[in-house]
């Protein structure tokens, strides 16, 4: 990332959040469950599967936690009547963790009660260092009962090797991503090879513990280091998938499904997208050209 972006990227808090919004559409489906559903469904017409996530984090009133739950059990609904081929992503702390762990597990409940009621699955996402344990314990404690939600690790974190060897025999399903959040160094890899090394060794952990493997990254040097461990394991195509996030590198998108790889894309909607869309903006190595761009009011430029 160049001297100017990195500039860009430490001053996004100060840019409005209208101009945010146009740099960062590309990221979002778009406010309602509608913009979402047609995303999906395009997708679906190319050949790529979906998850769906309703946008939010960090609630501290319970009813906005609840509205969340309600929002999901419509999605399913939604899903399921449409034919759609597409799950859900959760924020553990857009359904109370931060409000209370019993609470939010409830909550997680209800979400993995519905989609047990429309045979889909629940990936709860990975928030910071802060949510770590507790959303493994609430995963740990409904997977047994539910057996449809799977679990996201961080390959920065230093722990995630350990955490993939205490995961169950069976049944385990884990996201593997590097991390967005910014955590201390004393528990998380600081240098950009470090983290992919890491990643890299859970994802052979994974492989030879059964866990089933869905590889989320756009970095293409992780993608063939990927694909050279799944094919030296002998891993069944049912056994992984690749996922990406909306807006991001399309053409790698398409690089994967050509090659017959099972490809989800993370379609996240809603109204509460700036946190989201910050952390989006951030990891964007041509961030500065987009911000400059609609700062002069010119139409954003498609993603890579
Ligand atoms: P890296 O950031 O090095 O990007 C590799 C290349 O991809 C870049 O050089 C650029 O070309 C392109 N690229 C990446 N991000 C871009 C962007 N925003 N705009 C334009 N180009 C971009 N994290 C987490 O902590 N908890 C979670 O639950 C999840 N969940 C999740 C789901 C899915 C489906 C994905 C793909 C990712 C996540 N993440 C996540 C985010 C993840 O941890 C990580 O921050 C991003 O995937 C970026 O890391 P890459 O592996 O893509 O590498």
């Amino acid at each position: 990332m160049s001297l100017f972006s990195r500039l860009v990227v430490v001053t996004l808090p100060l840019v409005p959040k209208s101009l945010v919004g146009r740099v960062a559409s590309r990221y979002v489906a778009g406010e309602k469950i509608e913009d979402a559903v047609d995303m999906v469904r395009k997708l679906n017409e190319r050949g790529a599967v979906a998850t769906m996530d309703v946008l939010g984090e960090e609630v501290s009133e319970r009813s906005k936690a609840e509205q969340a739950v309600e929002e999901y059990i419509r999605l399913f609904r939604r899903i399921d009547s449409l034919g759609l081929d597409s799950n859900v992503s959760i924020k553990p702390t857009l359904v109370g963790l931060k409000i209370d762990e019993r609470f939010c597990l409830e909550n997680v409940e209800r979400i993995a009660a519905a989609a047990r009621e429309f045979e889909n699955f629940v990936r709860i996402d990975m928030e910071d260092h802060t949510c770590t344990d507790a959303t493994l314990r609430i995963y740990d404690e409904l997977q047994p009962r539910y057996g449809n939600l799977g679990v996201v690790f961080q390959a920065y974190m230093h722990r995630t090797l350990q955490d993939i060897g205490n995961l169950p025999r069976e049944q385990a399903n884990v996201r593997l991503c590097k991390g967005i959040y910014i955590e201390p160094r004393k528990i998380a890899w600081k240098g950009y090879q470090t983290v992919r090394q890491n990643f890299l060794m859970a994802l052979e952990k994974m492989i030879t513990q059964g866990v089933y493997a869905a590889i989320a990254t756009h970095d293409e040097y992780l993608i063939s280091g990927s694909v050279g461990l799944l094919e030296k394991h002998r891993v069944p195509h049912d056994r992984y998938e690749f996922q990406m996030l909306l807006g991001v590198d399309e053409e790698m998108r398409q690089i994967l499904l050509d090659q017959g790889h099972r490809l989800r894309v993370y379609v996240p909607y809603g109204p509460d997208w700036y946190p989201y869309s910050i952390r989006r903006l951030r990891e964007n190595p041509e961030v500065a050209l987009h911000v400059a761009r609609a700062f002069l009011g010119l139409q954003p430029s498609s993603s890579r």
